[in-house]
């Protein structure tokens, strides 16, 4: 499959090159710490880039989430919150946003992610009922176990081969889904829990073909089909690059029509909303609803706020506005794929195709002499920030958790180290930063060896984790 070269993409629209459709009017100094210093900081911090002080970080690539750059648009919403307890004006322009881009009925805020699926996952989840889901992630899974449910993994098999070129990597198997129908029940499946893009599969995207055969199947069995729209509108973006019929029609057109395919949607807007803090969740029933927002004055905050102020819910809805613009998504994706190009013209090896967030080094093939158990993901992390002060994040088998059963580590296919790009944040030259720390991490790669978990938490353990070197 041929993807647009990044270097040359503005060439089709008769320019030399592109950029990015906005200038920098603010900067934030960065620092790097000396070699040595970086050693004794990575000690200090169990070899977990979890662990480290953001000040001992020269690129910090841990994560897409809450790290935007917030327009002047947002910033200036920031002076609008409306602090009231209850019926914040900012609330309803959220609401507003979210029912004219994503075309859900209710909003029940929430003070990020995983507090709107830990809502869901209680409202929708009866003890002992499955979900099937196009690759587990960390705090949906756990969310979904804590309610009594077991998760089944329903991605198509090419999603677990990190080169394999499948335009739509993260597409459910829809026999897969047949296949949990014929076994356990149509009425023991809670939901399906779709994400789009799968972040633990590379940032893959999921066709608009596959989400509304999903729906009709599901439909047939009167299952629902809850989405994991935090990444939505990246997932949009290859739906219009990628799919027919699809060329012509704006991100807010797609991301509209993919949402009208399930039955309301769980949102980290730490993501794709360029907010730093937030998220929600959108139900189209009102039942649901009705518990949901009983629910979310437990957990998160009144109904109207959800454990946001009034101005991270005004600096959302702008956010919201800003993502579904197509020369927004077309450079920040582009720089994701810069970044990739780059990679792969060293025969770095990493998950192809490149997807929407993030560049996912396939530690597996990098380090192919230290085994799985030795976290040659969390090595590669290690190494890289030792090397440059970059900072990635293990997605492997630390990440994958233990078995809810069983206790043995879950040892997924993919180990891989994600190097994650903040939107609106850093430039070309911070990618090629970035990406010749990673070659000369890769030129040193025979001498490396693993590591040994010396702490292990509980839940979502590598958060927390502690290593030492083997
Ligand atoms: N769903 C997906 C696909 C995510 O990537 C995340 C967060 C969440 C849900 C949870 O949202 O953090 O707002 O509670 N992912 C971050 C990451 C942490 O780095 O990938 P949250």
């Amino acid at each position: 499959m041929t993807h647009p070269n990044p270097k040359t993409m503005g060439q089709q629209f008769g320019r030399r090159s592109w950029a990015e459709p906005w200038k920098i009017k603010m900067v934030e100094p960065l620092r790097v710490i000396t070699r040595a210093e970086r050693e004794r900081a990575l000690q200090d911090a169990g070899y977990n880039t979890f662990l480290l002080k953001s000040d001992d970080v020269y690129i910090d690539l841990l994560t897409d989430s809450g790290t935007n750059a917030m327009s002047d648009r947002q910033w200036a919403g920031m002076m609008l919150g409306d602090e009231a307890y209850a019926g914040s004006r900012n609330f309803y322009h959220l609401e507003d946003a979210m029912r004219k881009y994503y075309g859900y009925k209710h909003l029940v805020p929430t003070h990020q992610g995983r507090g709107a699926e830990h809502i869901l996952s209680k409202v929708a989840i009866k003890d002992g009922q499955y979900v099937g889901g196009n690759m587990y992630f960390t705090t949906t899974r756990l969310h979904q176990e804590l309610a009594g449910g077991t998760f089944v993994d329903v991605i198509i098999d090419e999603a677990h081969d990190p080169a394999n070129l499948h335009p739509f990597k993260g597409n459910v198997d829809l026999n897969k889904v047949q296949k949990l129908i014929d076994e356990v029940g149509a009425q023991n499946i809670a939901y399906i829990s779709l994400a789009a893009t799968v972040n633990m599969a590379g940032g893959q995207p999921v066709s608009m073909a596959n989400a509304r055969a999903l729906r009709e199947l599901c439909s047939q069995h009167g299952i629902r089909v809850f989405l994991d729209a935090t990444r939505a509108v990246e997932n949009a973006f290859f739906i219009q690059e990628r799919e027919a019929d699809y060329q012509n029609k704006s991100l807010a057109e797609i991301l509209h029509e993919f949402c009208s395919y399930t039955d309301g949607a769980t949102m980290s807007a730490k993501k794709d909303s360029l907010a730093n803090i937030g998220g929600w969740l959108a139900l189209n029933d009102d039942v649901l609803f009705e518990e949901a927002s009983n629910m979310v004055v437990v957990y998160e905050g009144l109904h109207t706020y959800g454990g946001m102020a009034g101005r991270d819910m005004e600096a959302l809805a702008i956010g919201i506005v800003e993502s579904v613009q197509d020369d927004h998504m077309r450079a920040r994706i582009g720089q994701v794929r810069y970044l990739g190009e780059l990679l792969t013209d060293w025969e770095i090896p990493i998950v192809r195709p490149v997807g929407g967030h993030a560049i996912f080094l396939d530690a597996r093939a990098f380090y192919p002499h230290i085994p799985q158990d030795d976290f040659p993901a969390q090595t590669l992390a290690a190494e890289l920030y030792l090397d440059s002060g970059i900072r990635s994040m293990e997605r492997g088998i630390v990440s994958a958790g233990r078995n809810a059963k069983t206790g043995d580590h879950n040892r997924p296919k993919l180990e891989l180290t994600r190097l994650t790009i903040p939107r609106r944040v850093y430039t070309q030259a911070h990618m090629d930063v970035v990406a010749e720390s990673v070659k000369a991490v890769y030129d040193q790669r025979a001498k490396t060896r693993g590591l040994k978990m010396v702490f292990e938490p509980k839940y979502l353990r590598f958060f927390q984790a502690r290593f030492e070197r083997l």
